[in-house]
């Protein structure tokens, strides 16, 4: 299994993957796979950190990492947001979603990024380091439950020294 950056060519089999992966997911609004389509058309793309797992030439897993401002009482932060993450459900429970977070976790530090924030089941993301914001410093201000909204440093202390607010996440 590889993982590589993402390639225009394999839009429309991400499109399916993510649509099919999120019918078997815990939580789903159905629509993941539109979301992909809007975070690529947006300004806080990131096309070296749209990443897709291989075997052979089957797609089997995608993950996306894209700019996050947050609100500080220094200015904008910029990190990242960690949204959408699949892997099809055949190859599930092989370290396939792990490799692809880590991978994505060194490349995002290549470009400078030191701070991922999502929102999603922390029974998975605990292992990557993941934590509730509110222990980060910085306050949840979306509607989505506070034990959802996780945040996880890629440099150790880079938060610090930030107080700040999320206000929005999709
Ligand atoms: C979540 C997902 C990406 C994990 O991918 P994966 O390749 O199976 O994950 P890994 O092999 O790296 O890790 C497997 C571990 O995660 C756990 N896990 C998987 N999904 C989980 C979930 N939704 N909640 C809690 N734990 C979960 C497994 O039980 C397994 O635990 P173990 O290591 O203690 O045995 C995959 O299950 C998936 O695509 N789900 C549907 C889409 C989805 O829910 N995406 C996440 C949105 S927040």
């Amino acid at each position: 299994m590889n993982i590589e950056r993402v390639n225009k060519k394999d839009y429309n089999e991400i499109y399916e993957l993510v649509k099919t992966a999120f019918e078997t997911a815990q939580v789903s609004d159905g629509t993941e796979q539109d979301f992909v389509l809007k975070l690529r058309a947006g300004n806080t793309y990131i096309q070296e950190l749209e990443l897709i797992a291989k075997n052979n030439e089957e797609i089997i897993g995608h993950i996306m990492f894209t700019k996050l401002n947050i609100k500080t009482n220094k200015g904008e932060y910029v990190a990242l947001l960690l949204a959408p993450l699949c892997v099809k459900l055949e190859y599930r429970n092989k370290g396939v979603g792990k490799k692809l977070v880590y991978t994505g976790f060194e490349e995002a530090k290549k470009l400078g990024y030191e701070a991922v924030f999502l929102v999603g089941n922390p029974q998975y993301y605990n292992r990557f380091g993941f934590k509730e914001v509110g222990k980060l410093g910085i306050k949840n201000k979306t509607e989505i439950p506070n034990e959802f909204v996780l945040g996880c440093e890629l440099v150790q202390g880079a938060l610090d020294n930030i107080e700040g607010e999320i206000d929005k996440l999709d």
